[in-house]
């Protein structure tokens, strides 16, 4: 049942390429988007004053790249939320709100408290949602189904990355029909998404690397992962890999934070992984990773090919194939979730079935 795959993870790793191809046709209809589907008219969608994202764990952080994309695509004010704090914040909730709960499993508690919140002040909820039938599924107004399938490893990778596509195709329509991009615009950010499947399959051939890394690495006490924009984003899912699976201490810094506390953690030798996927914010972060390096940091860089000069700095670096930068999530998380498997497999953890973790929280 693993599919030829030591785990679960490595086995879903590799599905991704096609579950996000999967995701991404089931709202296409002759080459451009549909959301009949899911349930959101072209009116509904010119009517949406603010959108609220509210989710837990990595669903959240897909919220967060989703913040991102959305605003700047669709420019649409987003704000995105972890459930446990939104259902009891008492939050302002305008009626023309569109409230979007990201969750694999339908079932997490706090996710459903925050939709069950939304729908009593009668606000139209969308739900993006893995599991058929699942509560979350079943309450929401409106559901887009991710096609991940059944996703068995504790540490989400194929789920998260249909989420991500989702998140795109909902930040491009809402742009398209609010009048924000072009005809030929949109046609592009169309193309682009459907590279992504390719272009993350390129990633993985280049596996073995990320492992003779990871295994080097496996001793680390910290690892301090940095990024502007949506690379925060990205760090936030990196680092959680690395905890939940590894079981090293890490932390996601907004790479301009670095300077307000979290620089002095830096010692001799400490793993600082800098995420580089957005050109106009590169040389912020590279000088925030040489801080860190002249304290003694060793560097990893993450970053688009092309961007050679980070050698300059970096002690190691991955590349990732060239895309639209809304959508360089969906390739720089796939380095990341090797990194967390194979330093999980070189410390004989047990990879899919973390400690002290299910895969679905249904109590709070
Ligand atoms: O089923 P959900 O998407 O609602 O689950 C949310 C989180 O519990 C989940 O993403 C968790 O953080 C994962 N284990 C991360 O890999």
């Amino acid at each position: 049942e693993k599919g030829g795959y030591e785990h679960f993870m490595m086995k879903e790793i590799h599905e991704q390429p096609k579950v996000v191809a999967d995701t991404l046709n089931s709202v296409l209809k002759d080459g451009e988007i549909d959301l009949s589907g899911v349930g959101l008219s072209a009116e509904e969608i010119r009517n949406i004053s603010e959108i609220q994202i509210v989710a837990c764990g990595s669903a959240y952080h897909v919220g967060m790249v989703g913040q991102y994309v959305i605003e700047d695509l669709a420019r649409i004010p987003v704000r995105v939320e972890l459930a446990s704090e939104f259902r009891y914040r008492n939050p302002i909730l305008d009626k023309n709100m569109l409230v979007i709960i990201v969750s694999q499993s339908g079932e997490t508690a706090d996710s459903l408290a925050a939709l069950r919140e939304a729908k009593l002040r009668e606000i139209k909820t969308l739900g993006i949602v893995n599991v058929v039938g699942s509560s979350i599924a079943r309450e929401a107004d409106n559901v887009f189904y991710t096609l991940a399938g059944p996703e068995i490893s504790v540490a989400t990778t194929k789920a998260y990355s249909t989420q991500l596509i989702a998140m795109y195709t909902l930040a491009v329509q809402f742009a398209k029909i609010r009048g924000q991009i072009s005809d030929e615009q949109y046609m592009g950010y169309i193309k682009e998404m459907q590279t992504l499947p390719d272009k993350i399959r390129r990633i993985l051939e280049d596996k073995e690397r990320i492992q003779w890394f990871a295994s080097k690495q496996m001793n680390a006490k910290d690892v301090f992962f940095v990024g502007r924009g949506i690379d925060y984003a990205i760090c936030m899912e990196g680092s959680l890999k690395m905890k939940e699976i590894s079981y090293i201490h890490s932390e996601a810094y907004a790479a301009g934070e670095l300077k307000h506390g979290t620089i002095s953690l830096i010692e001799d030798e400490t793993l600082v992984i800098g995420v580089l996927t957005q050109s106009a914010l590169f040389e912020k972060t590279v000088s925030n990773m040489v801080e860190c390096k002249s304290r003694g940091a060793y560097l990893m860089g993450l970053t688009t090919t092309g961007n050679y000069n980070i050698e300059e700095s970096a002690d190691f670096t991955v590349y990732i194939p060239e895309t639209d930068e809304h959508f360089a999530t969906s390739l720089a998380v796939i380095p990341l979730q090797l990194m967390g498997y194979y330093v999980s497999v070189a410390k004989g953890l047990d990879v899919d079935k973390p400690r002290n973790l299910a895969k679905s929280v249904t109590v709070e």
